[in-house]
This record gives structure tokens, C-alpha cells and sequence, in this order.
């Protein structure tokens, strides 16, 4: 779907490269976290994929298409969808389901696909019900689900999330994880998405770690390797594979303390 060749990226003023010699596919309907520490460049990494940033070096192409090519960036951009760390800076209406029609809208596609679409992509993130409600009143978790419809509204073929989480609540922070994983499987979406979460990063099937503008990695989640380079699974996570081991199964899908009370509680109650 995506491929990096080679790509190296410099800011104007930076003295080390963003980006150096990254080499990246990205396939069809894969869910793909990219994590790595700050500043190693998975923000560049992420703005390289829908041609918001073009390499210094080296070539992105996406379904083929080059972006470095001008003529093909709109088609580009309408492939790959991103949504970004503020949700405040993503809305731009007052009502909820204009501010979805509003990508659609610039893309001059007719006005009754345009009501399909928007009802579809809300019903998609579990946002009907605020359709006509103001944008502003919604908890940030929802106003992200409201970022995520209007980028499906679009139809993209690829989500980009670049620490779309990181201003959210424990609960917000679920509800995105839980949409987005759901929009992977259930539409086969292909999803990127960066974190600084291990937690969220376990939801993907493939792992890429950077580090200082390299891709050190990129493989299936596994712990070993992610610990060799800082980037340690949760404890929950580790506790429960460790109770595992001893006879003690409590589920697969353990990451915070509040998954752990709950599986114990459910063990406890069914004992
Ligand atoms: N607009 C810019 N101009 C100059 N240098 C920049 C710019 N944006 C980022 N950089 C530099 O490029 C490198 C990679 O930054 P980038 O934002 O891609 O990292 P990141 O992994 O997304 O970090 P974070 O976890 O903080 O979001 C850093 O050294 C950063 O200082
Ligand atoms: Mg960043």
C-alpha cells in the first residue's frame, strides 16, 4: 500500500536528518504502531505518508503513486487520512456532522453521497446520536472519534494516527484504540499509528521502532526485542503472561491495572 525507498529527510535548520535511509512497506490492510522515543522522528515519519512532507532523499510510494509527484497529491491525500494529536485543532465547525461532511464537501462529492457518507462514518465511531450536537461539548476521546468520521468520510484506504491519543483520558484513550481496531478488522482499513503507548502499540500486528531519525525495527510485537531498546511491554501485560506460565490463565488481553483487577475479579468470582 505505502512503500518507503531509502528516504531521508532534512528540516531546513536541522543539523542531523529526521528521517535517514528508512525503509519502509506498509501492506494492504495491515495494522502497523510506529514507537520510538521523542524526537525520532515518527511525526516526520508519519507526514511523509500522504505527502504533507516530501523526502530529501529516497522515494514514497503510495499505491504506487509517487509524492513527490504535484499532480498526484490530491489523489494521495484522499487515500491516506491523518488525524493528529489535538482534537481542538481538527474540528472546524459548530455542528457535529458538518464538521464530518466538511472533508467530503472539498472533495466535491454530491451533496446526497455526502449524507450517506457522513451517516455511515458516524455510525462507524459510534457517534450518531451527536450528529447535530456542537462539537465543542463532546469529551476529547469523542471529539477524536468525530476527527476519525470525517477522515472516513473521505473513504481513505489508509488511517494515519499520529499520537492521536496523547491528550486523552484513560477512557478516550480506549474508545480510540477500540475504533480504530474495529474500523482494521471489520473494513480492513490499513491503520498506522504512532504511539508513545506500548499498551496501544500491542494492538498492532507489526511493531516499527525508531530511533534518532532509523528504523531500528519492524516486526510482530515481541517483547524481547522492544526491551532491548527501551520500549518494554506493560507490566500488567508481563504479569499476566507470567501467571500464565504457572497455571494461572487470566485472558489474553491484560495491558492496565484495570484490565488485571477485572480479570482477577472475574477469576475470583467464578473459583
Ligand atoms: N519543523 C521542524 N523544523 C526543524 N526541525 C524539526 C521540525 N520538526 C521536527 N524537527 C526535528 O526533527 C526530529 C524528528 O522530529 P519528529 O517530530 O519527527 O519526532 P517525533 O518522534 O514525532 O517526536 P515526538 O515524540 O516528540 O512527537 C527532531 O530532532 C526534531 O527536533
Ligand atoms: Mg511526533
Amino acid at each position: 500500500m505505502i512503500e518507503l525507498q531509502n528516504v531521508t529527510y532534512r528540516y531546513e535548520d536541522g543539523a542531523s536528518p529526521a528521517l535517514e535511509d528508512v525503509a519502509l512497506s506498509i501492506e494492504r490492510g495491515e495494522f502497523l504502531a510506529v514507537v520510538g522515543h521523542n524526537g525520532s522522528g515518527k511525526s516526520t515519519l508519519a507526514k511523509h505518508l500522504n505527502a504533507l512532507l516530501l523526502p530529501s532523499g529516497g522515494k514514497v510510494l503510495v499505491d504506487g503513486m509517487d509524492t513527490a509527484d504535484p499532480k498526484l497529491t490530491l489523489a494521495i491525500r484522499q487515500k491516506v487520512g491523518m488525524v493528529f494529536q489535538n482534537p481542538d485543532n481538527q474540528l472546524v465547525t459548530t455542528v457535529v456532522e458538518e464538521d464530518v461532511a466538511f472533508g467530503p464537501e472539498n472533495l466535491g462529492v454530491p451533496p446526497q453521497e455526502i449524507r450517506q457518507r457522513v451517516d455511515a462514518a458516524l455510525a462507524s465511531v459510534g457517534m450518531t446520536k451527536y450528529a447535530t450536537g456542537a462539537p465543542h461539548m463532546l469529551s476529547g476521546g469523542q471529539k477524536q472519534r468525530i476527527a476519525i468520521a470525517g477522515m472516513l468520510a473521505m473513504e481513505p484506504e489508509v488511517l494515519v494516527l499520529d499520537e492521536a491519543t496523547a491528550m486523552l483520558d484513560p477512557r478516550g484513550r480506549r474508545e480510540i484504540i477500540e475504533t480504530v481496531s474495529r474500523l482494521h478488522r471489520e473494513k480492513g482499513i490499513t491503520v498506522v499509528m504512532i504511539t508513545q503507548y506500548m499498551e496501544e502499540a500491542l494492538a498492532a500486528s507489526r511493531i516499527a521502532v525508531m530511533s534518532e531519525g532509523k528504523l531500528l525495527m519492524a516486526g510482530p510485537p515481541q517483547k524481547d526485542e522492544l526491551r532491548r531498546h527501551r520500549l518494554d511491554v506493560p507490566a500488567m501485560k508481563e504479569l499476566a503472561d507470567a501467571l500464565r506460565e504457572n497455571g494461572v490463565d487470566l485472558g489474553e488481553d491484560i495491558l492496565t491495572v484495570e484490565d488485571m483487577a477485572q480479570a482477577v475479579c472475574r477469576s475470583l468470582s467464578k473459583s
